[in-house]
């Protein structure tokens, strides 16, 4: 195991009816005066961001709200929060939503106090932030792990090139997330998918490392991906299953706040061949991922069959064939690709509308040429495009 430093000071209010508390929590910390952000319409339509308003009211707090952040959330709002954040002088953000709302804030957070683009400084040119201003979330959709993950991922077209990147940074974690599984009762079937999706792809890019002895992060994957595994299902069947709802909730934030890739090597190769996809079809993060990840892992499975073999075991519930691991292994991505399918993801580019023509675009906005990718096995850029092709003819 490595030396790690683990530090993730997000206070969580878990469960039904918290999120009428929420004026409450930012009166706790001090401040008065909020940029409230919230996406394309389902929190006001399920009354969510009306309840949210009057708890802030109900505490005296001021605020100044932007709503309209897509999937795949777009620098260009993140402008407008730093303008309208400013304007208002705020000394707190408040995302309302899922990954895409609480990435514009944290975007915001860290854009409002710094005097060049942030965008320019932070996405392109790798600067790190110095300062930010403190943030917090409520949670509507268990996924992206940005509800106690130190990232932020945002989208921008530059010179014609649509570039979706992440930035890392201790200001992005938040001071507090506000978590209601009764708020993610009203997810379509697809998009509660695309979520555990991108929880297990959280777990997997720390579960295949080259660092040996880290059976107790090994384990902490294998229960949360269990877990997210046996929840999903139960939850596609009866939507209103509150405590399926609240399971598959807390494995969102379990797989992504770095408790499961503490003290190893992680990977992440899967993610950044997956955010090209989603910068050229905008489709979701989730979706493409489950596209992605058994293409990476076929393609990657002989590096350390073992390993393979010990999550095919592990968590696909193989049994272990000891005179061919190789048969083990191949079986766990067999299971993993017909589970995706199960809950309704794509597996392949045709699912996901996704074509093989566009693979060197893709590799293009990948920037390939300039650097490797991953971690568990190091990708160049013949290896990132045969995974492409993996994914685009895995249903042959
Ligand atoms: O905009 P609204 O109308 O709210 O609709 C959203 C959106 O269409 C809908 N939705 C959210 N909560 C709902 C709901 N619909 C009904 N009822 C609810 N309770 O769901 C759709 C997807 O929302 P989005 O926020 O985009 O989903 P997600 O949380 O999956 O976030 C995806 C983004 O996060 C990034 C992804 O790349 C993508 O841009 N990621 C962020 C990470 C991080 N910050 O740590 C890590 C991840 O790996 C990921 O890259
Ligand atoms: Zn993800």
């Amino acid at each position: 195991m490595d030396n790690f430093e683990f530090y993730r000071p997000t206070q969580y209010f878990f469960g039904q009816g918290e999120s009428a508390r929420v004026g409450e929590r930012v009166a706790a910390l001090g401040k008065k005066s909020v940029l409230l952000v919230y996406g394309g319409g389902s929190a006001v339509r399920s009354g969510l961001i009306d309840s949210v308003e009057k708890s802030l009211e109900s505490f005296g707090i001021a605020y100044v709200a932007v709503g309209g952040v897509q999937p795949n959330p777009r620098a260009a709002l993140v402008y407008t929060c730093i303008e309208k954040g400013r304007d208002a002088n705020v000394d707190f953000v408040l995302a309302v939503g899922g990954g895409s709302v609480i990435d514009t804030a944290k975007a915001a957070a860290v854009g409002i106090p710094h005097e060049g683009d942030f965008f320019e400084d932070f996405y392109i040119k790798g600067m790190q932030p110095t300062a930010g201003l403190p943030h917090g979330c409520v949670l509507t959709i268990p996924a992206a792990g940005s509800e106690g993950s130190n990232s932020a991922v945002i989208q921008k077209e530059v010179d014609g090139k649509v570039i979706k990147q992440g930035l890392s940074s201790q200001f992005n974690v938040p001071r507090f997330a506000v978590m209601d599984p009764t708020l993610t009762m009203t997810l379509p079937d697809y998009q509660t998918a695309c979520g555990a999706t991108d929880m297990m792809a959280h777990v997997m890019e720390r579960y295949f490392t080259n660092t040996t002895d880290v059976s107790i992060t090994d384990r902490i994957c294998e229960a949360v991906l269990l877990s997210i595994i046996e929840t999903v299902p139960r939850v596609l069947e009866d939507p209103h299953n509150y405590g399926a709802r609240a399971n598959l909730m807390w494995a969102g934030t379990l797989a992504h706040n770095n408790l499961c890739g503490v003290g190893r090597e992680q990977d992440w190769a899967t993610h950044h061949l997956e955010h090209q996809l989603s910068a050229l079809y905008d489709c979701a993060h989730g979706a493409g991922l489950a596209v992605m990840f058994p293409a990476w892992m076929e393609y990657t499975l002989n590096h350390n069959v073992m390993r393979f073999a010990q999550f095919a075991h592990r968590v696909m519930g193989v049994e272990m064939d000891f005179a061919d691991p190789v048969n083990t292994a191949r079986e766990g991505i067999v299971r993993l690709r017909h589970f995706f399918k199960s809950i309704g993801m794509p597996v392949s580019f045709k699912e996901l509308g996704a074509r093989e023509e566009d693979i060197p675009a893709l590799l293009n906005l990948l920037g390939i040429d300039k650097h490797s990718e991953g971690h568990f096995v190091v990708l160049g850029r013949d290896d990132c495009e045969k995974i492409y092709r993996i994914a685009a003819h895995c249903d042959d």
